[in-house]
């Protein structure tokens, strides 16, 4: 069922480490699979495309309204936002959302909220109750077109019926219904992910195939319809980044966010999807860094040499428009509003953060274009731009800089630069406001990159995460931090503050680092391995420490295969401790380097080698207070669907009705 040996080093407590192993042949924890074939629509197009499009194909030119998104407001009790888009690049002559108590019907039209005209997307602008927002990508000149409805003044714990209309002289409509999130110490249930990605040709509304296409993304959203414990759908899911790739098919970028949008929709129609910006969240275009149109002599064939090589700010043009997300109220300092990059929102007595962590961490995981061969071609797109090798979209600290703080290894926001990091700050106040506030219990935090991973083809940990926000998350006990980023499942004990002392050692040096030279990872230290018991399911008190969660999704390209020291038989950690620096030249060719180090990694406490991907589902119970509060967690494996490693695109899977892994987070609150 597990190994177990003796660690640490002198000084320091000394445990017994189990790292289960989840899936592999006779491990008792995992209860034998049963469920139901969810079978799935046949395909639109007649059979399978050889693979990703390398031309722009044309977008539909109906008004139909799809893509139907919900997201929570400021306060999920009472405000929820409604997004919709129309199938292509034309937009709806006379949007309209009517919304109800009751069911939308001719006797009961329900409350009109009529839209605007769109408008191009301008981070800088508020946003009024109803938004139209147009999009031009910079890389296919595509302009795609995105309508959200902010309704507030909601009643809470009330189901709320809603339909979408295009306003055509016959118009079409969408529609379904919500419920607001209940107030006080309710029950509710949530899920997460991250890494969702498209289904493939079969599955998709397009009928394409796109660059990490795969049909367990399909069944990854089923799964919220319907978890496998029978006991109902959540009230909202967590998407931790990487929603859909489309930055790796750089001519169909809307494409590949609409064949997003349609498969979301199955579950985002019905209740609200709360996202978190990932690594491939940015694209590139033809826009300055800030998202103002690059104005580089020479044209749009010159904007990717002078580095006007990004998609709307910060690359996240797509995203911003598609999403209208709680405002944190942060103008970053170049004037744009930084609404939707980092939130905030509480549902019963829970903290819910979503975070950013492109702004902090050291790796350059974006969208990138880097050819290993000599005199490669600048990659050209449908609009004439022009991106040479080497080029890399690379966003740490665009929200203001950070600064060493010597005293624990740790990164501070740099006020004496001028431009300290504003989201750093905003986390600090953040979650300082949600420790002092009594209707808090418990603080989760999602985002996508990862601070703990034993991945060994994965990305790794990053440092960056370590320095700049792991001493915020000790100091204001930030009970879970879900992640997705790697393709696969790990769970970490709690861990609270780092071992000092235990450094790893650089493997795979970056410029200015030296092979085998020891180096300070900020390793976090583990404060047990022995769960306590909490009615039957092992439990771990969150008070004292922080349980960190990768959690798969449902793309192409499994990353579960994991790292052990052979020399110790420890669990082991690439750890990326320098941005990972793209080296060549014209001439030669580029290659982007991976990792640069590799640490022990005592922390990391369950992996899947066996299954990939999978969702999770958490139950909070408040309880009383005082008294103790827990969220209980169950994660459910999605076995490989057939199409996975790119063979035939008509896969099926059986996905449980056991979870694979099953724990209680829990804290004592509201004692002295
Ligand atoms: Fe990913
Ligand atoms: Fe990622």
């Amino acid at each position: 069922m597990s190994e177990s040996s003796t660690g640490g080093s002198p000084g320091k407590a000394t445990f017994t480490r189990r790292r289960f192993i989840i899936g592999t042949v006779g491990v008792s924890a995992v209860a034998a699979l049963g469920g139901t074939v969810v079978r799935a629509p046949r395909a639109v197009a007649s059979g399978p495309p050889s693979g990703p499009p390398t031309t722009t194909l044309p977008l539909p030119t109906t008004t139909d309204p799809e893509q139907l998104l919900l997201t929570w407001g400021r306060d999920p009790a009472t405000e929820v936002t409604v997004s919709w888009s129309a199938p292509g690049t034309v937009a709806q002559p006379a949007p309209v959302l009517s919304f109800s108590t009751q069911p939308i019907s001719a006797h009961n039209p329900g409350w009109l909220v009529k839209l605007p005209d769109p408008r191009p997307l301008d981070v800088t602008e508020r946003y009024g109750e109803a938004t139209a927002i147009s999009f031009t990508d910079g890389l296919n000149g595509q302009t795609t077109y995105f309508y959200h409805v902010q309704l507030t003044g909601l009643k809470p714990g009330t189901r709320y019926y809603y339909q979408v209309s295009d306003g055509a002289a016959t118009p079409s409509t969408a529609g379904s219904s919500f419920e607001t999130a209940p107030t006080g110490r309710a029950k509710f249930r949530f899920s997460s992910y991250g890494d969702l990605a498209t289904p493939s040709w079969d599955l998709n509304t397009s009928g394409n195939i796109w660059h990490e296409s795969c049909d367990n993304s399909w069944y990854a959203v089923t799964a919220i319809e319907n978890p496998g414990d029978g006991k109902g759908a959540p009230l909202f899911h967590l998407l931790n980044g990487d929603l859909c790739y489309a930055n790796l098919d750089v001519n169909n970028a809307p494409g590949v966010w609409r064949d997003f949008g349609n498969n979301v929709a199955r579950s985002a129609a019905n209740r609200p999807w709360m996202p978190a910006l990932g690594n491939h969240e940015c694209e590139f275009g033809t826009d300055t860094i800030h998202g103002h149109p690059g104005s580089a002599p020479g044209g749009i064939a010159a904007q990717g040499a002078a580095g006007n090589y990004w998609n709307g700010p910060y690359g996240f043009g797509h995203y911003l428009s598609r999403f209208l997300l709680p405002d944190n109220g942060v103008t970053n300092w170049d004037g744009n509003r930084l609404r939707g990059n980092f939130y905030s929102f509480q549902v019963g007595t829970v903290k819910f953060i979503s975070l950013d962590a492109d702004d902090i961490i050291y790796q350059d995981g974006a969208a990138n274009y880097v050819i290993g061969t000599a005199n490669a071609k600048p990659e050209v797109t449908t609009t004439g731009a022009s991106i040479p090798n080497g080029t890399t979209t690379y966003t740490r600290f665009y929200t203001g800089g950070l600064k060493p703080d010597a005293a624990n290894n740790s990164l501070v926001p740099d006020y004496a630069s001028g431009k300290p990091n504003l989201q750093t700050i905003w986390l600090e106040q953040t979650l300082k406001a949600a420790r002092r506030d009594p209707s808090v219990d418990m603080i989760v935090v999602f985002m996508h990159q990862c601070a703990m991973s034993t991945s060994v083809p994965g990305n790794g940990s990053d440092l960056g995460i370590r320095q700049a926000w792991l001493p915020l998350f000790d100091q204001y006990e930030v009970d879970l931090v879900l992640s997705g980023h790697e393709h696969d499942y790990e769970r970490t004990y709690p861990v609270r503050g780092y071992d000092a002392g235990e450094h790893g050692t650089v493997v795979a040096p970056n410029p200015g680092q030296t092979k085998g030279a020891t180096v300070d990872t900020r390793r976090p230290a583990v404060v047990t391995t022995e769960p306590y018991e909490f009615g039957g399911t092992p439990a771990w008190n969150t008070a004292e420490g922080t349980v960190y969660l990768v959690l798969g999704g449902g793309t192409n390209g499994p990353t579960n295969t994991y790292g052990t020291d052979t020399t110790d038989d420890e669990p082991q950690a690439k750890v990326i401790t320098t941005r990972n620096a793209v080296v060549g030249s014209e001439a030669t060719g580029f290659v982007k380097d991976g990792a640069d180090s590799v640490e022990d990694a005592p922390w990391s406490a369950a992996i899947n080698p066996t299954d990939a991907y999978g969702y999770s589902i958490f139950d909070v119970d408040p309880g009383a207070r005082p008294g103790e509060t827990t969220i209980t967690f169950q994660y459910f494996a999605i076995p490989a669907v057939s199409n996975e490693a790119g063979s035939a695109h008509d896969g099926t899977t059986t996905l449980p009705t056991q979870p694979t892994e099953k724990f209680v987070f829990g804290r004592r609150v509201g004692h002295p």
